[in-house]
């Protein structure tokens, strides 16, 4: 599927420079006669699976109620004020990956998910702010959107959810089927519905230095061999003075603090890794491997794309898939970068990339993962 063309009358250049991470913005019409490709009814089964995260949120007399899935059972749907949120579709709808494709405009490494939520009449989870930038697609039926910019953050206390005290909405829209509304960070936003009604929200992700330190800090603290100096105090005399640090203990940890200095290719190589890193609930499915030659014959027939879980991405002669880093020469690099920046080799550039040393096997071994997929378009049928 193509890159979105426009956004609200504005080319996708222009929306970049002029709202993106800076300024919400209505799209009426962003996708023309939109027809949601998920129905409820299979929302509410990816809602029953475990490794699916969904959360149901409700409210009445003012008090909210929030439920961590799976759901076994859902409340019924002729209830009005409940809602259903779906984290992670597109790793389980090719159609709903398919979709997220029309906004790589955006690089993948800055991509979330794409959420969907299924709500009654008068649904919604309250006036909240995300720490992301958010596309909020509508659907199915419609929505009405309120939105205020930042500013006042205190919390509602003791409730299930972190709901804005004083919201204070400065804009409101009714959202139809293909409407879109794009906010920034920081945006407070309360959605409802009216009528029954679907909303896509898609989600960008934008690591902090307290979350990028906590994951390098505690993969870099791994070393690899196993290499974890200890302490000891072999021929230390008898203290008089129990309930003092010991100088040589305190020196030894400062030291390994002080003189503790990643490179820059091991931090860079942790950034790729980290990056491309799967969502916890994600699994792979591996085929049946291939040998060497029928996995070229079947590529150079039928083309290959990225499983739709894949996370790739390339910098330098660097390649990052998965979580695992790859450096490669340049020639490869070229290819590998390409697939990285398409999700797919067509049939008839196979033969040309399985030309250059290395990159047949590492595609091979990338297919017998279930990270590659062969065929160049993903199949009509969503997974089980
Ligand atoms: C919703 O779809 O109900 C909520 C989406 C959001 O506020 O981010
Ligand atoms: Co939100």
């Amino acid at each position: 599927m193509d890159l979105l063309d426009s956004i609200g009358g504005l080319s996708v250049d222009q929306f970049m420079r002029r709202h993106w991470q800076r300024a919400p913005l209505l799209a009426r019409g962003a996708f023309p006669g939109f027809v949601a490709p998920i129905e409820p009814a299979r929302l509410f089964e990816l809602a029953g699976r475990d490794d699916v995260e969904s959360r149901t949120v409700s409210a009445s007399d003012g008090r909210w109620r929030l439920e961590h899935g799976p759901h076994e059972r859902l409340p019924p749907r002729r209830r009005p004020g409940w809602t259903l949120l779906v984290q992670g579709v597109d790793l389980h709808d090719d159609a709903i990956a398919a979709l997220m494709g029309r906004f790589r405009f955006v690089p993948d490494a800055r991509v979330d998910d794409l959420m969907v939520s299924f709500a009654t009449d008068g649904g919604g989870v309250g006036p909240h702010v995300d720490q992301y930038d958010v596309f909020l697609l509508q659907a199915r039926g419609t929505r009405r959107w309120r939105i205020a910019p930042p500013g006042d953050a205190s919390l509602v206390p003791d409730a299930p959810l972190k709901l804005l005290a004083n919201f204070a909405p400065t804009e409101e829209w009714l959202l139809e089927p293909g409407d879109m509304l794009y906010l920034p960070p920081g945006w407070g936003h309360d959605g409802t519905a009216v009528g029954e009604c679907m909303t896509f929200s898609i989600g960008f992700r934008a690591p902090s230095r307290q979350e990028f330190l906590t994951a390098f800090l505690a993969a870099a603290a791994d070393e690899p061999g196993g290499r974890d100096p200890r302490f000891t105090d072999r021929g230390r005399a008898p203290t008089a003075t129990p309930g003092r640090l010991p100088e040589d203990l305190a020196e030894r940890l400062r030291g390994w603090a002080l003189d503790w200095r990643p490179s820059a290719a091991e931090v860079d190589r942790f950034v790729g890794r980290w990056l491309t890193e799967p969502k916890a609930q994600v699994w792979f499915d591996a085929p049946a491997p291939l040998a060497p030659a029928r996995f070229e014959r079947a590529a150079t027939r039928d083309g290959l794309r990225l499983d739709r879980r894949t996370r790739m991405a390339w910098r330098g002669r660097s390649v990052f898939v998965n979580g695992e880093a790859f450096e490669v020469p340049a020639a490869a690099r070229r290819w590998l970068g390409r697939l990285a920046d398409r999700r797919l080799l067509a049939a008839v550039e196979c033969p040309r990339a399985f030309a250059v040393p290395g990159v047949a096997a590492m595609l091979g071994d990338w297919h017998d993962a279930g990270w590659l997929r062969i065929g160049a378009a993903p199949a009509a049928t969503p997974d089980p």
